[in-house]
């Protein structure tokens, strides 16, 4: 079984991914995506190419083959791809261009599996009908704490009453937070998370909450309650002062950004004092937790989230995934 395969984004997760991809021998990297313009891979000089071009993380316009203008949807029908991976940035305000290569690809015939949030945080149901009526497979475990499974853990919840989630889902507020503790002002510490490259160059993506509330609206959806991310308000990391960061960790609290549901009421993501021994308010760098209430109890998972490297194997997880459905629909 060979699958004809297209990556679109060749960014870190999509650099990372394309190593991944060319050790598994199902997988046919048929074409690659970015920006302005894509590259057919008819041969493996050309795939040998793209990977020295990912290993030295240079954009995708270095490679010979690359066609300018030539756009991913155009890729996919020229390569009579199967497969699409999706790792092209976020745009939740407008959800484009992300919703017409979306559609664009189902249309085509062609499955997904994205560590994009975008167009899951906006229809989720919308999105998966389209998919499924086509007969067609999405895979998202991505999308949510890339490293750890906890859309898995929503799954394996539904029906079970969840009544509420309290999660830290977003590295660079945990990041930016940890340098206010240390005595750096908002902007000082934004800036330091820039120059990391921990931050988006957009940094409001992460400090007004854009990618925590994503995160939480797929995960809450996945549970079986659809909402999308415009439900969820946003409170901006900057509504809460520098003084008040410091002054918590002194009366035994910390400021966390915090994404809550209470189920079929409120989902919010807002900066929120908690005390320094609940399990929240000690999670720092790249790691994630997520708490589900239910039948009172919690189940909690922790975890990494991302980086790229990591991200793309979970991408891997799901083409495992989508091999087996494949097996399945064929046999039936
Ligand atoms: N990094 C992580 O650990 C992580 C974890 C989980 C999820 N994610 C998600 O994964 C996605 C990719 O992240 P990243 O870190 O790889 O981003 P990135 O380094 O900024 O790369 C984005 C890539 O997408 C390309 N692109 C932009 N618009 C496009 C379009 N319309 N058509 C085709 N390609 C387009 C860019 O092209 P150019 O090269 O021309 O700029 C670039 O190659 C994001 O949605 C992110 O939220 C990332």
């Amino acid at each position: 079984m060979i699958v004809k395969t297209v990556i679109i984004g060749f960014g870190n997760v999509g650099r990372a991914l394309l190593k991944e991809l060319v050790k598994i021998k199902e997988f046919n990297i048929v074409g690659l995506a970015s920006s302005r313009g894509a590259v057919i891979v008819r041969d493996n000089k050309d795939l040998n190419e793209a990977l020295l071009i990912a290993e030295k993380k240079q954009k995708l316009d270095k490679h010979s083959k690359f066609i300018e203008g030539l756009t991913s949807i155009e890729l996919a029908k020229e390569t009579n791809a199967e497969l699409a991976f999706i790792a092209i940035p976020p745009s939740y305000e407008t959800g484009e261009p992300n919703r017409r290569i979306y559609y664009g690809l189902i249309d085509l015939g062609v499955s997904i599996i994205t560590a994009d949030k975008t167009v899951l945080a906006r229809e989720y149901v919308e999105l998966r009908n389209k998919v499924y009526e086509k007969g067609l497979f999405i895979g998202y475990r991505a999308t949510v704490a890339a490293g750890t499974p906890v859309l898995d853990v929503a799954r394996g919840l539904r029906g079970r009453g969840v009544e509420r989630i309290r999660a830290v889902l977003n590295a660079t507020t945990n990041y930016i937070l940890s340098l206010i503790e240390e005595g750096l002002s908002y902007r000082e510490a934004v800036e330091k998370a820039i120059e990391e490259e921990l931050a988006e160059p957009n940094p409001q993506i992460d400090t007004h909450g854009w990618d925590p509330a994503a995160k939480l609206a797929i995960t809450v959806s996945e549970l079986g309650t659809p909402i999308t991310i415009m439900d969820v308000i946003r409170e901006p990391l900057e509504t809460i002062p520098e003084d008040e960061v410091r002054r918590a960790i002194r009366e035994g609290y910390r400021i966390k950004y915090i994404a809550e549901a209470i189920l079929g009421e409120e989902y919010i993501v807002h900066p929120a004092r908690i005390k320094r021994e609940d399990k929240l308010a000690n999670v720092s760098g790249n790691i994630n937790v997520v708490e589900f209430t239910l039948e009172n109890e919690k189940v909690v998972i922790e975890g990494p989230a991302g980086p790229a490297w990591r991200t793309a194997k979970v991408m891997v997880t799901d083409a495992i995934e989508y091999l087996e459905t494949r097996k399945q629909l064929k046999a039936s």
